[in-house]
């Protein structure tokens, strides 16, 4: 895998919300891939953050891809709410879900790219079935809530089996699946992280909490030192 394969999905979690376009903007523009859209309901996790007006409001401010990950329950009412909002990518949680293959076929039904997400404890058994409803398979590191808390390393090896699964299905079928990974990123473990098997990498504080004293923010140096690590990969 070369490095041009991996992205960097910074979590507007962590940016500031009096600020959100400009946040957007200057993120894509400093060199990161897709906007990750946090998404908490105060019922399936708890906290509560941001919704499909705010994605609306942030969609004229880049060409990026939006990458929604819903932290809600149920799942099924708000998809076509976000598809109308601009999202390019829904993800959600299967314990979130009554019917998981129905709301991976509703996501792509509203023309996004669909998704798991698999909590630290969620087994990957999930994935066996709808391989073919998948264009991404998120794996949490941290629990689902909260941006800044630290990566669990068991992640490293449930990474490396998600890995497997997803390279056995592109060697049966020639479809490429995105692994992403999600909560505790930072410059210090992105290369071990993609090394494990992720192509696609959510950072929140540390990418935002690095230009919060810059005017106006900018994220160059942070996506670059981001880079500079996984092309050792
Ligand atoms: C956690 C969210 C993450 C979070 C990542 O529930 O899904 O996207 O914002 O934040 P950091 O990178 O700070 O762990
Ligand atoms: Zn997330």
């Amino acid at each position: 895998m070369t490095s041009r394969d991996f992205l960097i999905a910074p979590s507007i979690l962590s940016a500031n919300f009096a600020k959100l376009g400009e946040e957007v903007a200057n993120v894509i523009a400093s060199g990161a891939d897709w906007v990750h859209f946090d998404v908490m309901d105060n019922h399936y996790v708890p906290n509560l953050t941001i919704g499909p007006l705010v994605c609306e409001a942030i969609r004229p401010y880049t060409t990026a891809p939006i990458d929604v990950h819903l932290m809600v329950k149920p799942v099924d009412r708000i998809i076509p709410d976000f598809a109308k909002a601009g999202a390019n990518i829904i993800t959600f949680h299967p314990e979130a879900s009554e019917h998981v293959d129905r709301s991976l076929g509703l996501i792509r039904d509203n023309g996004c790219q669909a998704g798991l997400v698999f909590n630290p404890a969620t087994p990957l058994a999930y994935l066996d079935y709808v391989m073919d409803k998948l264009d991404v398979v998120l794996l949490m590191s941290v629990n689902p809530g909260f941006g800044g808390q630290s990566f669990i390393p068991n992640t490293l090896q449930k990474l490396a089996e998600a890995r497997a699964k997803i390279d056995a299905y592109a060697r049966e079928t020639g479809r490429r699946i995105r692994l992403e990974i999600d909560g505790g990123v930072k410059v210090g473990n992105i290369a071990e992280i993609a090394r494990a098997g992720a192509d696609v990498f959510v950072a929140g504080s540390a990418v935002y909490g690095a230009g919060k004293d810059a005017d106006p923010h900018r994220y160059d140096s942070i996506i670059a030192d981001l880079r500079a690590e996984l092309a050792k990969v």
